[in-house]
């Protein structure tokens, strides 16, 4: 043990039993960030102040919510929005948050996929990313059942009923999963529990995780240049500071992060105080109701893109069993995004911009995804319907085309 004297200070005190300045150290002020990086690397900070909020605001919610399927829904709407002081506030906070972090989360992750940020050594950053937006995805659905309006209750019908499609233990798994024949009380207190415990206490380890997966690897760049980070760091240690590539995790990168924060939080309290009602679909302000099925219904805004992956096919083409064909092609997109850093061909990170035909790729994609999430909300009739199905088989084709198209640019540049 190291040898404990008397403190001078305070400080002096933590210091010689928690070696605070090595720590401080080790993750701050001596963690190198490039220099070459523009806003979009604001978004990881972004999202955990983000995430933030949604703890505060929740556990604030959490006072008077009630996990029973008679009274979840008037300890919302009436206890919560009308009788607590600043319910209201905390409410919309919370819905406002967890629709914007998943506008957030898909900007990081294709600003991740248009700089290369997943390949040579950033695998387990990509995975890590992957895996949180897996339990933020998990985090949203089960956030949604909790006022036990009608959208709540059909959308957790719909989606609970998807794993009938798993072969030979489906239907069992179903009833397992709701803890009943059908969603009821038991179903909402055991997405109560992993809403409020089990996925936020995953959500916190996983960013951890992400966090320490950027240490080795360092971030990207916006000109995918190769830094060395020991050389850099020497040079801005030794007082050139203008001639190195990089700068301290804090507090230079963190003040400019904190500025995008800053712009981030005017358009979010703009959205809390005056237009929270795009977080809120209006047919959830009806309580559940299990002999009362809604027109159409619909999940979130930022699943709509894989629920029309899986309502693409579910119309009848030629007879084939088109249920399972969705479901198949809505497991391939909820898992094919792990596996983008082994699809890629390319050996070199390099910004799309730099890569043709992988550049092409990307906007198809994102014209796709978009197309999927407008018409993810459409009832699946006439023309929807077709325009449904292509836009999948597209969003199919773009997965199987990416290793030739990325190996095709590869070539072109000489790379081996
Ligand atoms: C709440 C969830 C998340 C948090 C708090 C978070 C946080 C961060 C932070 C602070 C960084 C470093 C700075 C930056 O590039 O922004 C980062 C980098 C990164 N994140 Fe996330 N992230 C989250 C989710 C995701 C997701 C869903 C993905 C997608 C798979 C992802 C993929 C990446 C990648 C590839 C990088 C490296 C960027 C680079 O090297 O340029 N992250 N993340």
């Amino acid at each position: 043990m190291a040898k404990i004297t008397k403190a001078t200070s305070l400080g002096d005190w933590f210091e010689q039993r928690l070696n605070v300045k090595a720590f401080t150290k080790v993750m701050m002020s001596e963690y190198w960030i490039p220099k070459n990086i523009n806003f979009l690397w604001a978004m990881g900070v972004v999202l955990a102040v983000t995430f933030f909020i949604l703890i505060v605001s929740g556990i604030f919610l959490l006072m008077y919510y009630k996990p029973d399927s008679l009274m979840a829904f008037d300890s919302v709407n009436y206890t919560i929005m009308q009788e607590v002081k600043y319910g209201w506030l905390f409410r919309n906070m919370h819905a406002v948050a967890a629709s914007v972090i998943f506008l957030i989360i898909y900007i990081h992750m294709f600003a991740g996929i248009y700089y290369g940020s997943y390949k040579k050594g950033r695998e387990m950053i990509w995975i890590s990313g992957m895996l949180l937006f897996v339990g933020f995805s998990a985090e949203g659905f089960s956030g949604y059942m909790l006022p036990w309006g009608q959208m709540s209750y059909w959308a957790a019908t719909v989606i609970t009923n998807l794993f009938s499609g798993v072969p030979i233990i489906g239907p069992d798994l179903v009833i397992w999963i709701r803890g009943n024949f059908n969603v009821d009380d038991a179903t909402l207190t055991r997405f109560f529990m992993l809403h409020v415990f089990l996925l936020p206490v995953i959500i916190m380890v996983l960013i951890a995780l992400h966090f320490y997966s950027l240490r080795a690897p360092h971030v990207n760049n916006q000109d995918s240049e190769e830094i060395d980070f020991d050389v850099e760091a020497q040079k801005y240690l030794s007082g050139k500071k203008k001639e190195s590539k990089v700068i301290p995790f804090w507090p230079v990168f963190l003040s400019k992060d904190f500025a995008v924060v800053s712009i981030f939080l005017i358009f979010y309290f703009y959205l809390v105080f005056f237009h929270y009602d795009f977080a809120m679909d209006p047919v959830n302000f009806d309580p559940a109701n299990n002999m009362v099925t809604p027109h159409h219904i619909y999940p979130e805004w930022y699943f709509l893109w894989s629920y029309e992956v899986l309502r693409g096919f579910f119309f009848n083409i030629a007879g084939f069993k088109a249920f399972n064909l969705g479901l198949i092609a809505f497991a391939i997109a909820q898992v094919i995004f792990f596996f983008f850093p082994f699809l890629d061909r390319d050996p070199d990170v390099m910004p799309a911009s730099k890569r043709p035909f992988f550049r092409i790729w990307f906007w198809i994609l994102i014209a796709d995804l978009i197309v999927l999430t407008v018409f993810g909300k459409l009832p699946p009739t006439g023309n929807n319907a077709w325009v449904g199905f292509y836009t999948d088989i597209v969003f199919l084709a773009l997965f199987v085309s990416l290793p030739f198209i990325t190996k095709f640019d590869a070539k072109r540049r000489g790379a081996k």
